[in-house]
């Protein structure tokens, strides 16, 4: 795909600057979304030194103004091959003492941007049978204690990519939902916390780098798959959720009283 456009927000560090670099690498012009220019412009220099074309693109995806010119400077390159919508934020707090406000403010990240990113970018990926990158969590398929307001956007967020997967069939552009387990990032130290701690990491979850999560990915839109369980945990935890559920309630109790402790 040498010639390729790729749209990447959360550009600016962590899995998405590990997604850019990779792009870069392989000749693609990127274009780097997240809200600050000047922690944009590291990752531009890493994608131009690695042979890319990189197009700094700052914004804030919860705002529709800055969504439209995100994807304006995508189509200003002639062409939309890949938008990956990866910005997102993590909660981390007792789902009965959730504010109200933020709740609202984690699904206008984590799942209205996407979902109008991805209805903005349709036309140009329909043109060249491109893929929309969902980026979900092992949190999309099971809810851990302090964790129900983040796992309840990216469950919200699963939902919209199965049916907007679905509904694109026969138009060429395909939909892929990643799912990574705990992977090594600024993620829990930004995540919004009501009470100052973070979730009880589960005892067992590798963790992985960002640039092995960004590998995975785009080898992942290159065959075309639909979905990307990234570790052996998360594909446990994924199927444990459908086929012992009991069990799994029970894990989540005891992950419950240890979190208390
Ligand atoms: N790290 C993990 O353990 C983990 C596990 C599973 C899934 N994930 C998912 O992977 C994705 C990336 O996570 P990460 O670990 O790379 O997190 P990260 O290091 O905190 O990076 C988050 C990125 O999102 C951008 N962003 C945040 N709010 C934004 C906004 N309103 N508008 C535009 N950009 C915004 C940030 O840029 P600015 O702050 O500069 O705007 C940053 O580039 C997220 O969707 C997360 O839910 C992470």
């Amino acid at each position: 795909m040498s010639a390729a456009t790729v749209v990447v927000t959360g550009a600016s560090r962590g899995i998405g600057a590990s997604l850019a670099r990779i792009w870069g690498a392989r000749g693609a012009t990127v274009v780097l979304s997240a809200r600050g220019a000047p922690a944009l412009e590291p990752v531009a220099r890493d994608v131009e030194r690695a042979g890319g074309t990189a197009i700094v693109a700052p914004g804030d995806v919860t705002r529709e103004e800055d969504r439209v010119r995100l994807l304006e400077r995508a189509r200003a390159t002639g062409r939309l091959d890949v938008l990956v919508n990866n910005a997102g934020r993590g909660f981390y707090g007792s789902v009965a003492r959730i504010p109200a406000g933020e709740l609202e403010a984690l699904f206008a990240l984590n799942v209205v941007a996407p979902l109008r990113l991805a209805q903005l970018a349709l036309d140009p990926l329909t043109r060249s049978g491109g893929t929309i990158v969902m980026m979900s969590s092992v949190a999309g398929v099971v809810a851990a204690p302090r964790l129900g307001a983040y796992a309840a956007t990216k469950f919200a967020l699963e939902a919209l990519s199965m049916s907007l997967r679905a509904e694109l069939v026969g138009t060429g552009v395909r939909v892929l939902v990643v799912r990574p387990g705990p992977v090594d990032t600024d993620f829990r130290e930004r995540a919004v916390t009501t009470d100052g701690h973070a979730g009880v990491r589960p005892r067992g979850a590798e963790v992985q780098t960002a640039d092995e999560v960004a590998a995975q990915v785009v080898a992942a839109v290159d065959r075309g798959a639909p979905v990307l369980e990234t570790t052996p945990f998360v594909r446990a935890a994924s199927a444990a959720a459908r086929i012992v559920p009991g069990a799994m309630r029970w894990i989540g109790a005891v992950m419950a009283s240890r979190g208390r402790r």
